[in-house]
Order: structure tokens, then sequence, then C-alpha cells
């Protein structure tokens, strides 16, 4: 119930959220850059894996923007092991880096090497993950988890037609990692969003996988969700049972669901397949109608508040809302959802919006993304 309240919350503060000012301009964040206290120094940046799309533009967007106030940045990624993340967090704090910027594989296993981390007075800053059991932390960027998934109930929502008809449909979720903080959200998002028709058996779960626990995708990977799906078509849709929906967690999961369907589902109907990220692949089968919508998370942005935020704390001053007025971004700040177990977190919260065929477009008026050139497909920049 705390999570449906947090999501209309979320909803009624959109109006709130910080949208900017024109004031900034290149010349006042020049003028604004020379006064930057942090130049000069090294910013040890840890991400989980190249293999996702998203990771990449995430690391290319960071170091870009921290390398253009002058700080200098160390990069790595960990292949999503655990082990691997606290050998270079380690080696991190080692070197000497004045701040940690962690996107973590695992959420539970940091605490010790975070721990040396305070000792040696670096300060900490959890990227788009929340990290667990540390008191290091004291600051968490990110995009708001849980409207994720309420952008995808509401999608199922609308494109079933749920409050008009009198039909009944079979849906499965598809989660992921249970390592990652923001899977939990994700799934809570999208399922209470659908709970009241789940209950009152207007939407069947055919396989009865109606947790978190039971639908999570081991390290988001393609493969493991495209395995999942084909034993779940195997058990409970090989007598012609319908399949209309799959919500699945990110992109990576959609793409290994949408390859299990094509090969082994029975039935002549598309099942609606909904994602996350904006994965070029999966915009793709967008546009081709294997996928249907992706929540979009615009990681430029997310670099730029992080970017400030980092900024004022080498700076020793204290990050506020206000202060990220001419950023041009939504992002609302929040301290009362991401508790870490030790303590809330302050949070400050991007806004993720969907994406379908109608919309690709908006993805283009980013900046991040091109039409190929065939004016067909979706293309990265760079
Ligand atoms: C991110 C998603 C991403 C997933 C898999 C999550 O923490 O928020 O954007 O798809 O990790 O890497």
């Amino acid at each position: 119930m705390k999570r449906i309240g947090t999501f209309f919350l979320a909803l009624t503060m959109a109006g709130a959220m910080v949208s900017c000012s024109s004031k900034s301009s290149s010349s006042d964040s020049n003028d604004q850059d020379k006064e930057f206290y942090g130049r000069g120094r090294t910013v040890g940046i840890a991400l989980p894996t190249q293999n996702l799309e998203r990771w990449n533009r995430d690391g290319v967007f960071l170091k870009e923007q921290f390398e253009a106030v002058g700080c200098k940045v160390d990069l790595k990624y960990a292949d999503n092991n655990k082990d691997k993340q606290v050998e270079d967090i380690q080696s991190m704090i080692d070197e000497g880096v004045q701040l940690l910027l962690i996107a973590a594989v695992d959420k539970d296993n940091l605490s010790s090497t975070l721990d040396k981390a305070k000792e040696a007075g670096i300060p900490v800053v959890a990227y788009d993950r929340l990290i667990m059991n540390t008191d290091a932390i004291t600051y968490y960027v990110s995009f708001d988890n849980y409207m994720v998934g309420a952008i995808q109930g509401e999608y199922i929502k609308e494109q079933l037609k749920l409050n008009e008809t009198n039909n009944t449909y079979n849906v499965e979720f598809v989660g992921g990692d249970e390592l990652d903080n923001n899977a939990r959200f994700f799934f809570e998002g999208a399922y209470e969003t659908l709970q009241s028709y789940i209950d009152s058996g207007k939407l069947n779960i055919v396989s009865g996988k109606n947790t978190f626990e039971q639908v999570t995708t081991p390290e988001w990977s393609t493969d493991n969700a495209r395995a999942n799906m084909k034993q779940l078509l195997a058990d409970k849709y090989s007598d012609g049972t319908t399949l209309d929906a799959v919500i699945c967690a990110n992109d990576s999961t959609a793409l290994g669901v949408t390859e299990a369907i094509q090969s082994d589902y029975s039935g002549t109907n598309h099942p609606i397949i909904v994602g996350q990220d904006g994965d070029v692949e999966n915009l793709k089968n967008i546009v081709d109608g294997y996928q249907d919508m992706t929540v979009f998370k615009n990681v430029n942005d997310q670099a730029k508040v992080t970017l400030e935020i980092c900024k004022l704390i080498l700076s020793k001053e204290t990050p506020s809302v206000s202060l990220l007025e001419n950023l041009h971004v939504d992002v609302k700040y929040d301290t009362s959802t991401y508790n870490n177990g030790v303590k809330y977190i302050q949070s400050y919260l991007l806004a993720p919006y969907a994406i379908d065929k109608k919309n690709l477009q908006s993805l283009v008026d980013t900046g991040i993304y091109k039409w190929d050139s065939n004016n067909k497909y979706l293309d990265i920049v760079k």
C-alpha cells in the first residue's frame, strides 16, 4: 500500500518537479566552472556491465560531462561480477579518487568496501541503483523506479481497455535481477497498477507467478529471460491457451521474451510486450511490431543531474533541488522512499516516459538517437 501512495504522490508531484528555467546558457555554466573546486580531481565511476546498451551510454555521458568541467575520470565496468566490482572500487580508493559514483552489481555486498571509502574521506554517490546497508552514501541519483513499472501497467491497462471490456486476458510478469534494488520497484509499480484487475479476475496470471521472487531474471540476461519464457510457454501455453501480454522489467529481458514467443508460442495473436530503456534492438522490434512499448529514461539528463550534485559535493557545498533549476531536467527531490536499511537516502529522481510506435521521433528530439539512412529504424548518435 505504501508504494501506491508513493506513486500517486509521484504523479501529483509531477507538476512540482523542477522544470527548469531558461536562465542557463553555456556562458553561465562556463563562468561557474571557472570557480569549480573539483577541477583536476579524479572521480571514480563503477558501472555494472558493458553488455547492456544503457550502461555504455551512461559511461559515455558521465565521462564526457565530468571531463568537460576539468575532472579526471576513472571509469570501470564490473562485467556484472560483484567481486570484480569490489576490486574496482577498492582500487579506486587506493588510487585516491576524490569521489565515488557507483551503480552496484549487488545492492548488498559493498558495505565493508564503502566503510573504507568513508574512512578515507571519499564521498560516495549511488548512481541509478541504491546501495544497501551502508552509511557511506548520502545521495542517490536515479529515475522514479516505481513509476517505470506504473507506466508499464498503465500501458497494458489502456491497450487491453481494461476499464471498458468484459473480456478476460492472460498476462505474465518477467522481473529483473534480485541483486538490483531497482528490480523490485519496477515489479511493484507494474503489479500494483494492475492489481485490481488481477484481483477481479479480468487479468489472469496463468503461470501463477505473482510475486517478485517468482519472476526474477538473474543478471537481467536475455538468455535467461528467453529460457524462462520458453519453459513457461511449454508448461502453460502449449495447449493453445492465449497469452495476451508480458510485462518485462527491461529491454534485455523483453528481447529474450520476444524471441521465445517468436519461436515457441503457438497462438496466432500478438502478445503485447513492454520493456524499459529504449535499446536500439528493442526500438527496431517496436517499428516491426514485435514489441509494443519501452519506458525511456534519458541517461544524458541523469548524467547532468549527477554531475551537478557531484560538483557541489566536491566544492563542499550541500546539493539542493533549487540548485538544479538551470538544468532543463524534470527531477524531484525525495527523502522518504529510498531507505537503504541504515537511513533514508536523499534521492534525486528523474521522470521516465513511455515510447511506442507513435512517438519514436521524441527520442530523436533528445539528441541521443537519430533515424537510420532509410528513416525507418533508430540508431544511437554516438
Ligand atoms: C536499470 C535499468 C537496466 C537494468 C539492467 C537497472 O538498474 O535501472 O535501466 O535495464 O538495471 O541493467
